[in-house]
């Protein structure tokens, strides 16, 4: 079983299901309200444990009954939490959902994700020594996502950076990373002036940019390929691009090869976008091999 550890936020997800969006000034009545576990990091170390892999999440949860439930969540889905922090008198990090006209919008109050700080990461490195993978996301200090570049790099640990939400990082970072999976928006913002095509031939084999129903486009230091997703009704996207982060470090980390890695996480990433929630239809194994089995029989 593969050893990852997945460093990053850890949020109660606020999600109220509604026919529109308010205008500024509008009130309307929604139609539907959850709260369900979410956060990048906490969905990305369940979206892996969910599909074998041995993972342990480094992360703050506030001394809330929402901190107490993103825990015991966590450990239901195998995950190990010796390094998830409660914070006294510190609020949990919570999303704020919409879902309506077919897609979300999201405003996240990072609460006890500010203070996943390098020294916290620090505590946590006897357990980074000994992963295969580190996977990491935008949801917690800039100085913290630096912290554990330095440090995968010191170690020689491969490191995933999900660069979501969007937002720029760092020369060191993207040096120092393995793996980067941008979606396009955050693509442009991290590259600026120089063009995906370009960024893409510049980082071969490194850069991922994932483009939703179209599919992720890398370069393999001779051509740029496309590997496409599987296409599916989706009820609930919220979360598809950590089931997609996840499976590409589990499949990775077990040394499937690279287009091998991405169509598993395609498919698992399909998977997840037909239940309610952000982890609510996050794969088991068994379902993502299945799922590929069917492909190749569809196929044949
Ligand atoms: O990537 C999806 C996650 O982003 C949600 O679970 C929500 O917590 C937001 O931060
Ligand atoms: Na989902």
């Amino acid at each position: 079983m593969a050893k990852i550890t997945v460093i990053g936020s850890s949020s109660m997800d606020l999600v109220v299901t509604a026919a529109k969006r308010p205008e500024a000034g509008e009130t309307i009545l929604g139609e539907d309200f959850k709260s369900v576990p979410g956060g990048k990091g906490a969905n990305q170390a369940v979206a892996a444990g969910r599909l074998g892999a041995d993972v342990y999440m480094v992360g703050c949860v506030g001394d809330d009954p929402y901190g107490k439930a993103i825990v015991s969540n966590l450990q239901a889905n195998g995950v190990h939490t010796d390094y998830v922090k409660p914070v006294p008198d510190t609020a949990s990090g919570t999303a704020h959902i919409i879902l309506a006209e077919g897609d979300n919008s999201i405003i996240v109050v990072q609460g006890a994700n500010k203070l996943v700080t390098p020294d916290l990461i620090t505590d946590a490195l006897p357990i980074i020594r000994e992963s295969a993978m580190v996977l990491i996301q935008q949801e917690i200090p800039e100085d913290s996502v630096e912290h554990v570049s330095k440090l995968c790099k010191e170690y020689g640990i491969p490191l995933l950076l999900n660069p979501a939400p969007a937002r720029k990082v760092r020369e060191s970072v993207l040096s120092n990373a393995s793996y980067l999976t941008p979606n396009e928006t955050e693509a442009r913002l991290i590259f600026g002036e120089t063009s995906i095509k370009q960024a893409l031939k510049a980082n071969p084999n490194k850069l991922f940019v994932t483009e939703g129903k179209n599919g992720v486009r890398y370069h393999d230091g001779e051509i740029e390929n496309v590997i496409p997703s599987f296409p599916v009704e989706a009820l609930d996207t919220t979360g598809a691009g950590d089931t997609f982060n996840a499976a590409f470090a589990v499949a990775l980390s077990e040394g499937k090869s690279l287009p091998e890695s991405i169509r598993f996480a395609n498919k698992a990433a399909s998977i997840s976008v037909t239940k309610f929630g952000a982890q609510g239809g996050m794969p088991s194994r068994d379902e993502v091999e299945r799922g590929l089995l069917d492909e190749e029989k569809r196929n044949s």
